[in-house]
């Protein structure tokens, strides 16, 4: 039987993904997360794998978290790096970037931190409690402000105006491409964003036209957008 010839258009390449959600311990036994999976990164990670890169992953640990399977003969390109806070992301993904020709930034990370987490279990009590946050490190940023030739690709999921956030993003962060998908509003579903394999959306590219991509496999979706960025 004929053998499907594997496509190698990214042999040579090493990328670093960040997957995954961040969380922020309260105390020893309590913390702050979000809904991600990180099945977009893992999604990202394999095909890159697949088409012959080498991929840097750095992935955000949390109960139900997807972790990339390298296909077949790909496992030695394949490092992987698990973390937990925002900053031990950062550290990881910084001490990768020399490495690398681009970043694709999918981890869902935490804007704020708990200020001053409790190395004890805290206890109930009758009143009310205020938890003290302060912004948690901007991955992205430092490692945009870290780059000598990287390329970069960032995500966004969004509740409303993703159109116009999507394009406000990419400039704002002076990405070379951003995909924005839909997200559901608390108490809503949708097939794109968090917990779904599917996802669709709008790739903004740097100095050229948007382009929509319609609800697909988080498999298919990254096959297109690595078609579209290789
Ligand atoms: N990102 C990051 N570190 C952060 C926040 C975001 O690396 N602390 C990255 C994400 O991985 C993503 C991109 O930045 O690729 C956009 O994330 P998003 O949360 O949409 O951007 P924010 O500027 O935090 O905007 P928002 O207020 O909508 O959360
Ligand atoms: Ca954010």
């Amino acid at each position: 039987a004929a053998l499907v010839q594997p496509a190698t258009d990214l042999a040579g390449t090493t990328v670093l993904i960040t997957a995954g959600p961040t969380t922020s311990p309260i105390d020893a036994v309590r913390y702050i997360t979000n809904h991600s999976t990180g099945r977009m990164g893992a999604a990202m990670a394999e095909e890159a794998l697949r088409r012959g890169a080498s991929v840097r992953y750095v992935l955000g640990m949390d109960k139900g978290v997807v972790r990339p399977v390298p296909p077949r003969d790909s496992a030695s390109r394949f490092t992987l790096v698990e973390v937990q806070t925002a900053e031990e992301m950062a550290q990881a993904a910084l001490g990768f970037l020399p490495q690398v020709n681009g970043v694709i930034a999918t981890a869902a990370v935490l804007d704020y931190r708990v200020a001053t987490p409790s190395t004890n279990k805290l206890k109930r009590a009758s009143e009310a409690v205020a938890l003290d946050m302060v912004p948690s490190v901007d991955v992205l940023g430092a490692l945009k402000d870290a780059a000598t030739s990287q390329w970069f690709l960032g995500f966004a999921a969004e509740t409303d105006n993703v159109e116009a956030n999507g394009r406000k993003k990419l400039e704002g962060k002076k990405l070379d491409f951003l995909f924005a998908n839909p997200v559901a509003r608390s108490g809503e579903t949708s097939a794109t964003g968090f917990s779904v394999p599917t996802n669709g959306g709008t790739l903004f590219r740097a100095g050229g036209e948007a382009l929509a991509l319609p609800v697909m496999n988080k498999t298919e979706l990254a096959k297109r957008l690595w078609d579209l960025i290789a």
